[in-house]
């Protein structure tokens, strides 16, 4: 029979993501599953603080077995910027398209492109929290280009590929992107005979 365990999160592209690779152990609730409509905050300076708040904050009150994940853009002409902050880029309430374009804007001229996304994902399992880190190194382009995947998709170009994540299939960007990496980790040790998860 397979196990229940809680992603923390309520993103359909996340969810579906992980539910393709996830296979027959695992049933991988979201946050509406267990009826929990939080708005968890993430108050850390680093994705590994606010995926150990969001995954503490499913035990702690719901008493459910779960892993959250935090994923950032590193921009190196930027200093690492947007980060931690992503999200929240151009602003409080803004979405993707002011995140992007204000990248694009602070990216105006700048010759070094280079950057990356990082994915922390913070796992509470039989009493221990463990972490699982995946990466992929890119480049910003200079104008949007793609309809497919979410958030910086259509500017991030992978060392990788020709094409960006927003004209790939989720497929082949699962083979090659930060979260897949991260979630690849994370499946092979949730494998192990030894790891169950309980409610
Ligand atoms: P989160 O913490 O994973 O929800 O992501 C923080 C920010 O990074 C949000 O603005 C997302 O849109 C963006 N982001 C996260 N994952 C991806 C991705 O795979 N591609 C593009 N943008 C992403």
């Amino acid at each position: 029979m397979k196990q229940n365990i809680v992603f923390a999160t309520n993103n359909k592209h996340k969810l579906d993501e992980i539910r393709k690779i996830a296979g027959n152990k695992w049933n991988i609730l979201s946050l509406e599953d267990i009826g929990c409509h939080d708005d968890i905050p993430e108050t850390a300076d680093t994705l590994q603080g606010n995926a150990e708040i969001k995954a503490r904050w499913i035990k702690d009150k719901y008493g459910y077995d779960c892993f959250a994940d935090d994923t950032g853009l590193m921009v190196d002409a930027l200093g690492g910027a947007p980060g931690v902050y992503s999200a929240r880029y151009a602003g409080p309430g803004h979405d993707s398209q002011a995140n992007m374009a204000l990248l694009l804007k602070n990216m105006e001229g700048v010759a070094n492109r280079k950057a990356r996304f990082v994915t922390v994902i913070a796992l509470i399992a039989g009493g221990d929290m463990k972490l699982f880190e995946g990466c992929v190194e890119g480049v910003i382009t200079s104008e949007p280009s793609g309809n497919e995947g979410f958030g910086y998709d259509p500017i991030f170009l992978p060392d990788e590929s020709d094409v960006t994540f927003a004209c790939m299939t989720s497929d082949a960007k699962n083979a090659i992107s930060h979260r897949g990496r991260a979630t690849a980790k994370l499946l092979h040790y949730l494998d192990k005979p030894t790891v169950s998860a309980t409610e």
